[in-house]
């Protein structure tokens, strides 16, 4: 089929299910002539890929779709198209109110449709009218994508291997947005990693709204958890990292505990999330677990894989949240001690539980004095830890280049940002590295060469830093459980 260059620019917000999604997209519009594009300026098709979880997250697509509808009436003004479409999860929950309030919105489509979108495009460029798809298809689109061809993502990829959630946190917008738990077979998840291997994929995280909820079919037509699809990629040659996120503490089960212990592969960070540190408040999010039950999961883990770290996420300021049950948040967090966390204040969504509990709301500024608390003490912990690997020889994955000349960036195990001087050969390796110097979010080191492992040459925590940026911030991620 004959098909003209079109150019596609994706705009991706939330979590790293949507990176994901956005990649699908790609591959999905590829045949139809569609090429990456940079920027949204000239673009002949722009996708917003949204998240609904807080109430910013949504807001921020209605002030960008404003944007782009002047950028659509230029490229209009000189007889030219930009398709304009509104995908994730504030498509989902929206729907028709999109296109009510940005009338120049061309396609609406939820996370559960985008195997749909050559169908979709092809009824858009025709332009009878607006196209909404806020389906659940009975049909998985997992199914349905591309496979081979698939775009290479590079040295680190995700792998998408549960979607949804049947937990109904009474905050949470999952539920509705990306709709019941469904887990894809074990064989096609080991099918796409071992292509991505082949591609030059060494680092792998698994990606699931609840991910250690997994329970896909294996090939032995057994179901298999998270543990046990884990040890079985970790047989492929070439694959040398594994990472799994967002997890639920309720499924945390021995199996996935133990394998961080055998699974050498498996790294020794885990995002897990709690939100709060009371009983009373973690009752009222339907979370279904108490606090020390989530402390006894951590100390199994830490048991398991002496060394392990985390990282959580925490809601402040949830309906009812007294000063008590704050504190009691404070202590958890205390007690745990996190490598890196994430913190939000309580945002109503409409449509869940908590959204209808009047009693006890907070005001914004008790609500932001409590988020400034837990933010300054999971700073401080976060500095402690990054400040404790001083001097010491981590793993690092370069996977990109630095902004300077001869820098190349990348992760260590515990995923913090590392950049050292190091030539381009060493992206896509991972590669022993000295840490020389740390900042809050951040760590600068030096190659360990095999001169230096033998010989004296390496600094240790004296030596001048390579280079260190303090603006390398973590990737922001936002996904749940
Ligand atoms: N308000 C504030 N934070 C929320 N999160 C999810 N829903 C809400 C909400 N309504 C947070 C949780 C979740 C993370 C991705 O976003 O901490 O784990
Ligand atoms: Fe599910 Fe996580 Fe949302 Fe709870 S917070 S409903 S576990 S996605």
């Amino acid at each position: 089929m004959a098909t003209s260059r079109k150019k596609l620019f994706i705009k991706t917000y939330g979590c790293q299910m949507n990176v994901y999604d956005s990649g699908r997209m790609a591959d999905v519009l590829a045949p139809l002539g569609y090429e990456p594009a940079e920027e949204a300026e000239g673009a002949d098709m722009v996708i917003l890929n949204t998240c609904h979880i807080r109430e910013k997250a949504s807001e921020k697509v209605y002030s960008e779709l404003g944007r782009l509808r002047l950028q659509q009436q230029e490229k209009a003004a000189a007889g030219e198209r930009m398709i304009i479409a509104v995908a994730g999860c504030v498509a989902q929950a929206e729907g028709a109110e999109i296109m009510a309030r940005a009338p120049h919105v061309d396609m609406v489509f939820g996370p559960q449709t985008y195997h749909q979108l050559p169908e979709m495009v092809t009824r858009a460029v025709r332009g009878a009218g607006g196209v909404i798809n806020t389906d659940f298809p009975v049909e998985s689109k997992f199914d349905l994508l591309p496979g081979e061809g698939a775009t290479p993502q590079g040295p680190s990829a995700f792998v998408s291997v549960q979607e949804g959630c049947d937990k109904f946190c009474t905050f949470c917008v999952v539920p509705y947005t990306r709709g019941a738990e469904y887990s894809r077979s074990a064989a096609q998840i080991l099918e796409e990693t071992r292509r991505m291997v082949a591609n030059g994929t060494v680092e792998i995280t698994l990606l699931g709204q609840n991910v250690n909820a997994y329970h896909g079919e294996g090939p032995d037509g057994r179901t298999w958890g998270l543990g046990r699809l884990i040890r079985e990629l970790a047989e492929i040659d070439g694959l040398r990292r594994i990472r799994y996120t967002t997890s639920h503490p309720r499924d945390m089960d021995d199996d996935l505990i133990s394998a961080h212990g055998q699974v050498p592969q498996l790294m020794p960070f885990v995002h897990l999330p709690v939100q709060s540190g009371s009983d009373r408040i973690l009752a009222a999010m339907n979370r279904k677990h108490t606090a020390d039950d989530y402390r006894r999961i951590v100390d199994k883990l830490r048991d398991a894989r002496p060394g392990l770290a985390l990282s959580s996420d925490f809601i402040v300021g949830f309906p009812g949240e007294t000063a008590e049950d704050f504190a009691a948040t404070l202590r958890l967090i205390t007690d745990v001690t996190y490598a890196s966390a994430y913190s939000f204040k309580y945002s109503a969504r409409p449509g869940t539980p908590a959204a209808a509990m009047a009693e006890g709301r907070l005001t914004e500024d008790d609500k932001s004095a409590r988020l400034e608390a837990v933010q300054n003490l999971l700073a401080e912990q976060q500095r402690a830890f990054n400040a404790g690997l001083l001097g010491t020889v981590q793993e690092v994955l370069f996977d990109r280049r630095g902004k300077l000349p001869g820098q190349l960036l990348g992760r260590s195990p515990y995923m913090q940002s590392v950049h050292a001087a190091a030539p381009d050969r060493l992206l896509g390796q991972v590669v022993p590295v000295r840490v020389t110097a740390v900042s809050a979010s951040s760590l600068g080191g030096e190659v360990v060469t095999t001169e230096s492992v033998h010989g004296e040459a390496q600094q240790g925590a004296g030596g001048r830093p390579s280079f260190i940026s303090p603006d390398i911030k973590a990737n922001h991620q936002e996904m749940t459980a």
